[in-house]
């Protein structure tokens, strides 16, 4: 019984981590559901093969010895090898290859005789950037948000600003190498709206582990919306509101200006797009959430909250300074 209990527990334990925003076991998109099908397949083939392998090798410490004439015992040997080392891995990769070749070339951006989205990421050390090349009424950009339309195919062209980064959004599928210099594509769909979780999947140096990436997938019509939203004339128009906020903009302009783009003020493309930046949903790619105060404490500590990164600390301003730059940058909420 004691046994029994303990089997409960594993699995109750192995279920709870087939859930949340990052399982690849709870696919929400058809280059996930493959993945994930291959990887059952996969299991159950292997745990078939370990079994097998087990017992062979109990029945050999138990069999008892026979005396056997050299041929018999070629001929033993050959039937070994043609079968265990020849038909069961041709018989084992074709099966497998049946179901991966299909799902990746599902992957793949072939012409479907439909316009298919398309939105570039670009990784950074250690935030991502992520453009809207076909936007209506001009390209749109943003930082560690990633907006996408649910239920039609978005083919992803990634590429890497500095070293080598991975795309990956396990629940949406794929996962797929950043590489300086070079675009890759990915196709992948979500089936339904909804927030999926992102990370960077490929060592980057000392803060690829703060390297998170907000996914939000989006009916057509809010997706759409959320674009026009990010205009640049409309951005530009939001940075430039409010009197109160003279002050911040022009502390804005001779400091963080060199690095970082707000529309209407910079155009700078060293550090991330800050232009919508009150709207996310964290700072930091995912050191913080974001909410009220959250940018001011950031700015006095971010060398803190994410050592090594490529911002320069703030100690020469004073708090006063840092807090209404930080409740300026706040008010972007388009
Ligand atoms: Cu970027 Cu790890």
């Amino acid at each position: 019984r004691r046994v029994n209990r303990l089997m409960v527990i594993l699995v109750v334990l192995g279920l709870a981590g087939c859930a949340g925003d990052r399982s690849i076991l709870d696919p929400a998109g058809q280059a996930a559901r493959d993945v994930v099908l291959i990887w059952w397949v996969m299991l159950t083939f292997a745990t078939v093969v370990f079994i097998a392998v087990i017992s062979l090798w109990l029945y050999a410490f138990k069999r008892k010895y026979r005396e056997r004439t050299l041929q018999q015992e070629r001929r033993i040997a050959r039937r070994w090898v043609i079968g265990g080392g020849i038909l069961l891995p041709v018989f084992s990769v074709s099966a497998l290859l049946m179901f991966g070749v299909p799902a990746g070339k599902r992957m793949l951006p072939l012409p479907i005789g439909q316009p298919v989205e398309v939105i570039e990421v670009i990784g950074h050390q250690w935030w991502w950037e992520v453009r809207y090349p076909g936007a209506q009424g001009g390209e749109v950009v943003t930082s560690n948000q990633l907006v996408l339309p649910a239920g039609e195919p978005v083919d992803f062209h990634v590429t890497s600003a500095d070293v080598i980064h991975a795309f990956w959004i396990p629940r949406l599928g794929g996962k797929i190498d950043m590489l300086p210099g070079r675009v890759n594509v990915i196709r992948l769909e979500a089936d339904e709206p909804g927030v999926y979780g992102a990370q960077c999947a490929e060592f980057c140096g000392a803060q690829h582990t703060h390297m998170d990436l907000h996914v939000e997938a989006l009916e057509r019509e809010a997706y759409e919306a959320w674009l026009e939203d990010r205009q640049s004339e409309r951005l530009a128009e939001l940075a430039l509101a409010g009197d109160d906020f003279t002050q911040a903009r022009e502390t804005f302009a001779s400091n963080c200006a060199v690095c970082h783009s707000v529309a209407g003020l910079s155009s700078a493309t060293i550090g991330p797009d800050l232009s919508d930046i009150g709207a996310r949903p964290m700072l930091g790619a995912g050191v913080l959430p974001m909410e009220e105060g959250a940018i001011q404490y950031w700015l006095e500590n971010h060398q803190t909250l994410k050592p090594s990164n490529k911002m320069p600390s703030h100690d020469y301003m004073d708090t006063a300074t840092l807090e209404s730059l930080g409740a300026w940058l706040e008010s972007l909420t388009p």
